[in-house]
């Protein structure tokens, strides 16, 4: 099973940005355990600060790939083009979120790809990609 992680804008920064929300973990030093919680899944990773490399690799990998879990970071909030580029591809997505969106500030409330996605996981920490990979690993696709 393959599975592809996109995380997007300022994600690359986990561990050192605002670390009371997101925590003090890198995602690459994260990335090392997720791979040993799942040693029959691929897992592969993409980080993008752009929308447009965010689209072009649900496009590259949309195709190919037995699932996708997607931390749009704030492209959530505002990105038809994403939710659009979802629609597009075969892969199903998960949407991600690190902190629970929903006790945020107003806008992070609002979602413009949750709609195109399979579902929804958000407010776990870290964990929420575990969750999300667990998904397509016992329940496939
Ligand atoms: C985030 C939540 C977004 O609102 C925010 O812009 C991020 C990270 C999260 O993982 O909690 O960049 O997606």
């Amino acid at each position: 099973m393959k599975i592809q992680i996109i995380n997007g804008p300022n994600l690359n920064l986990l561990g050192v940005r605002e670390p009371e929300i997101y925590g003090s973990v890198s995602f690459d030093s994260y990335l090392n355990i997720l791979k040993k919680q799942f040693p029959d899944v691929e897992i592969a990773y993409f980080q993008s600060n752009s929308e447009g490399g965010i689209i072009d690799k649900l496009h590259e990998t949309g195709f190919s790939s037995d699932g996708i879990v997607l931390n749009a970071g704030a492209y959530t909030h505002t990105s038809l083009a994403i939710h659009d580029a979802i629609k597009s591809i075969k892969t199903p997505v998960i949407e991600v979120h690190i902190s629970n969106v929903h006790s945020r500030e107003k806008i992070r409330r609002k979602s413009l790809i949750s709609a195109a996605c399979k579902g929804v996981i958000a407010g776990f920490g870290m964990d929420s990609y575990r969750l999300a990979i667990n998904y397509f690993a016992n329940v496939g696709n």
